[in-house]
This record gives C-alpha cells, structure tokens and sequence, in this order.
C-alpha cells in the first residue's frame, strides 16, 4: 500500500511537470486530487487497516498530497510567467503621449483680431464662399462691365451656379440686407483668386473684413479703428499711412500701411517691408452712396465705412513666414510650431 502510494505521488508529479497549459492542469488536478482520486481512495482504505499500519500510511499519503499541491502551484506560476513574457503588455514602457491638437497660426489669428474688435463693439458675421455674382460684385457697385472685375477674376460654378467669393465685401452686403443700420460687424473668412500659386500668392486666402454703418461715421473713425487695431496686433509703436486708391464699393478708398515690426523702417534691407518701412495691409474706405442704394440704406441718413485685410499677410509677418503656401499645404512639421 505505501509502495503504491509514494508510485501515485511520482506519477501525478511527473505529469503535472509535463502539463502544457492551464487546462491540461486543471484535469489533472481532478484526477490526482479529486473526490475519486487514487490517492483520496487510498486514504479512504485508512481508517479500514490494522491500527497499527495506519500512523505508517496515514504519513506516505500526507506527504504525497503535498507533493501534488506544491507541484501544482510550482506549474501554476511557471505557465503564468510563460503567458506574461509572451505578452505585449510591458510595463516598463512610458505611456504613448495622447497627440494634444492646437488651433491653425491663421485660426489663431482671426480669434484674436475678432476678439479686438469684440473689444470695440463689433459683432462677428459669416457668410458663404460659393455666392453669388450679385453679392460679390452687383451689389457692390461693380457691374458686368465695370474693369475692377478683371482684377478679381475666380473660380466659377458649373451651369451658372455662381462663383467662388473673392472677397469678404460680400459678407457687407448680406448684414445689410437683413439688418437695419447701425451696424458693426467683422467678417473673417476664406476667398479665392484666380492666382498663380507662389511664394506669395494663392489661389484660396483669408480675409476679415469690417463694416461700420451709423450716423455720423467719419474717415477719422475708420482711421481711429484701423489705428487701434495695429496696435494691439503689430505693437503699440504702430503708426498707420493711408494712400489714396480706388474700389468700386468705397468712396473715397485708401489703402492702408502699418509701419515696419520688424525693422521700424531704418532698414533698408528688411525683407518684409522691402527697407521702405511701411507694409501694405488692406483696403478701405467710407462705404459708396450706390451700396446703400443697393441694400436699401438712405445714404442721406447714413455714413460707413469698410475695410477689408488680408490675414495671411499679417500672419506672415507676425510670424516670419516666407511662403504663403504653408498655410494650405496642412503639413503638421509647419502646423505644429504654432
Ligand atoms: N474687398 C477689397 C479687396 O479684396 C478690400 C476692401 C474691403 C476695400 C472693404 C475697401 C473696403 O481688395
């Protein structure tokens, strides 16, 4: 009985060491230690032998069964170790960090000259770039066969569907169909050209433009406006230069120039302002009596005035962007600095 014990403890061992997974062991837990084990039947027999052979069997049968349950945990922790090596989980490793995005430098740039002329009581309005040639050149004084057109040639829609915005001017004209004056609006948005794509052109750019419309508004607001602006954006040494110009849709129209950031104008080689001191950032004007007309405003009553800049340019400056093309091209080594 004992021989053949101490023969159950190094069978069920032997097989325990040989078990490939857990389940292989989980058999052979039932069948070396269940209810109808060898070694539980065997020591059932115990209490039916001689009193004097049961201390000697009672012992064997102990130890195997502790022989058994230590080979088990023994090959429990060894299939375990085998499972986590073969796992990609590695703990060791510092975490991925998550990719956290950041606004576009020309998003940036819009929210925070939207927020100036938050600041000085404009609202923000929006309009569409696929639009209307009425909204886009009628409306703005600026017929079929008026020149101006030639300048501001673009993308237009199939089937006489329209044309791609070439400029925010539309977005005046929509605030002022549906609003009655005063208004005082800021309108950023993207417009398209028929351009050539180089350093310093694109085909599709940004824009914000501005609308004031009230009694009495007079060049000195716009100057004023335009004034406060460069300020806040460009430093508080900005001086503002208006030059006398034309657009269909303003009366008289200027364009205005910011002096110098970067060299202050004393450098004659600076390539941003080309060593004149001044850069060239939008157009405006006080608003033509034939766009009040056009949107039912008395031009007897009321005054405006408009201007409309070119983000890009600021950005590029703001920034010391050479290449006006980054801004689209969405290559994130170019993003990501912003
Ligand atoms: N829309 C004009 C342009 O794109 C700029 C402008 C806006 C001029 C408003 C006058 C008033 O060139």
């Amino acid at each position: 009985m004992i021989e053949e014990v101490r023969q159950l403890e190094s069978t069920a061992v032997a097989e325990i060491q040989a078990a490939a997974d857990d389940k292989a062991l989980a058999d052979l837990r039932v069948r070396h230690l269940g209810r109808k084990s060898p070694l539980r039947l065997a020591m059932g027999q115990i209490g039916k032998l001689p009193a004097d052979q049961r201390p000697a069997l009672g012992q064997v049968a102990g130890q195997a069964q502790k022989a058994i349950q230590a080979a088990f945990a023994a090959k429990e922790t060894e299939l375990r170790r085998a499972a986590d090596a073969g796992s990609a989980l590695d703990v060791t490793l510092p975490g991925r960090r998550p990719l956290a995005g950041s606004a576009h430098p020309l998003t940036q740039l819009t929210d925070e000259l939207t927020a100036i002329f938050e600041g000085m009581g404009f609202d923000v309005a929006d309009g569409p770039e696929a639009e209307d040639e009425y909204h886009n050149f009628d409306a703005l004084n600026t017929p079929a066969d008026h020149p101006a057109r030639d300048l501001q040639d673009t993308f237009y829609l199939e089937g006489g569907a329209g044309l791609m915005r070439t400029q925010t001017s539309t977005v005046q004209i929509r605030v002022m169909e549906k609003t009655p004056p005063p208004v005082r609006v800021v309108a950023p948005g993207r417009v398209y050209r028929k351009e050539t794509v180089d350093a310093t052109h694109h085909f599709a750019f940004h824009q914000i433009e501005g609308l004031y419309v009230d009694r009495g508004v007079s060049f000195a607001d716009l100057k004023g406006t335009v004034e406060a602006m460069g300020r806040q954006v460009l430093g508080a040494k900005t001086r503002v230069r208006f030059r006398p110009h034309f657009f269909p849709f303003t009366e008289p129209s200027v364009e205005y120039d910011f002096s110098c950031s970067i060299c202050g104008g004393n450098n004659t080689g600076c390539s941003i302002c080309k060593g004149t001191g001044w850069i060239e950032i939008a157009g405006a004007g006080m608003v033509d009596p034939a766009v009040f007309e056009a949107v039912g405003y008395d031009p007897e009553e009321f005054t405006g005035f408009a201007f409309g800049m070119g983000l890009e340019r600021i950005a590029m400056i703001r920034y010391g962007i050479d290449d006006i093309r980054l801004f689209l091209d969405n290559d994130l080594r170019f993003t990501r600095q912003f």
